[in-house]
């Protein structure tokens, strides 16, 4: 089966990372997201996918030259403006000339989700589009759906007002589409499936879903990127590692570690060096960052090449951008953008 992913997004929510590195090849745990994403497709018997992109898309050519990622072929389809997620599906479908049943995914969600059981119940109902919900506690900043007994979905609302969600079962982002899903957007026009497509499927009976709630997270916030790397290291979701865990901590090859740092539920990438005196709690560091003696960073992701000055403090949920440099002693936090 094929699959279009969506990487195109602006990554607004994890700026500065994301100024210089596409959301979707941040590390989780230290592989790319977009390697997970494909992976875990990939067990599901997803052995061509196309990589919907606009933003960076540089960044995805030359970190998989050889066009593979997570075990699955791929093809880049490079819009030439951003076409909203609908858009975006059509040109990449249209590009990879889909003209079956096919897979749709938000490339920033990490998700454990039965995709073939998605696939079965797509077929049995006969439906022109069937999506994955998942429940969540605060639905508001998702697309928030409600459908009957029969699976069949009864109202989608993208990003409802505060207190009008219509439940409390979201979009998470795993689609699987008829290719009549392309006759309803126009040739390069920009248009969202959530706020347009999705809206009109409901209205004409033929949108479906299915609520499961394996692991799932949408990593594009500074928290859920953190809670995603998190999660892995405490066994929340058990997934492939890039090396041992060592009191909590992935550290990975070429990483140098005072000894009298303290480093707990947290990565770090390649190359990373930590100060004497050092504390980094439940963090991030990108690869090649530097740590200065005695600063404390907790909650807080650490752009590659970074240098983070002695006795700094980090916290909140703050993102450091590549190759910043944070005084001696300042503090930072994120709070303010971390959901
Ligand atoms: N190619 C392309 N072009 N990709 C895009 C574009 C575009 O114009 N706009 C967004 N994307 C990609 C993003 O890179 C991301 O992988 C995916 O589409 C979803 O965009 P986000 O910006 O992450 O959307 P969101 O998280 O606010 O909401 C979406 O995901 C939620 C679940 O995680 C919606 O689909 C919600 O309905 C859903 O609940
Ligand atoms: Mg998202």
């Amino acid at each position: 089966m094929q699959a279009v992913v969506l990487v195109g997004g602006l990554g607004t929510r994890l700026r500065p990372l994301t100024e210089t590195i596409p959301k979707q090849l941040l590390p989780v745990a230290g592989v790319p997201m977009i390697e997970r994403v494909l992976e875990q497709l990939s067990s599901h018997g997803v052995d061509r996918a196309i990589l919907s992109m606009g933003y960076l898309p540089a960044a995805f050519v030359s970190a998989y030259p050889d066009g593979i990622i997570g075990g699955v072929h791929v093809s880049f389809a490079i819009e030439p403006v951003a076409l909203g997620t609908a858009g975006a599906i059509r040109f990449a479908g249209r590009s990879g000339s889909i003209d079956e049943t096919f897979l749709a995914v938000n490339g920033d969600v990490m998700t454990d989700l039965d995709v073939t059981a998605l696939i079965a119940v797509h077929r049995s109902k006969g439906a022109e589009a069937t999506i994955h919900l998942t429940p969540v506690d605060d639905p508001g900043r998702y697309g928030v759906v409600a459908c009957d007994a029969a699976g069949l979905v009864t109202s989608f609302v993208e990003k409802p007002e505060p207190g009008s969600a219509p439940s409390n079962n979201i979009n998470a982002g795993t689609y699987v589409l008829e290719p009549s899903f392309f006759d309803r957007v126009p040739d390069a026009t920009t248009m969202s499936v959530e706020r347009e497509v999705f809206p009109r499927m409901v209205h004409e009976r033929t949108l479906y879903a299915v609520v499961d709630a394996s692991y799932w997270i949408d990593a594009g916030t500074p928290r859920a990127f953190l809670q995603a790397n998190t999660d892995i290291l405490d066994g929340t979701r058990v997934v492939p590692l890039p090396g041992a865990l060592t009191g909590g901590a992935l550290v990975l090859e070429g990483a140098s570690v005072s000894a009298s740092a303290r480093v707990t539920g947290s990565v770090l990438g390649r190359d990373v060096r930590v100060g004497d005196g050092a504390s980094i709690v439940d963090s991030v560091v990108l690869e090649g960052a530097t740590i200065g003696d005695r600063a404390s960073v907790t909650d807080a992701v650490i752009g590659p090449g970074a240098v983070i000055g002695a006795d700094a403090t980090l916290l909140g949920n703050c993102l450091i951008g590549a190759c910043e440099h944070v005084p001696e002693r300042a503090r930072r936090s994120g709070a303010a953008k971390a959901a």
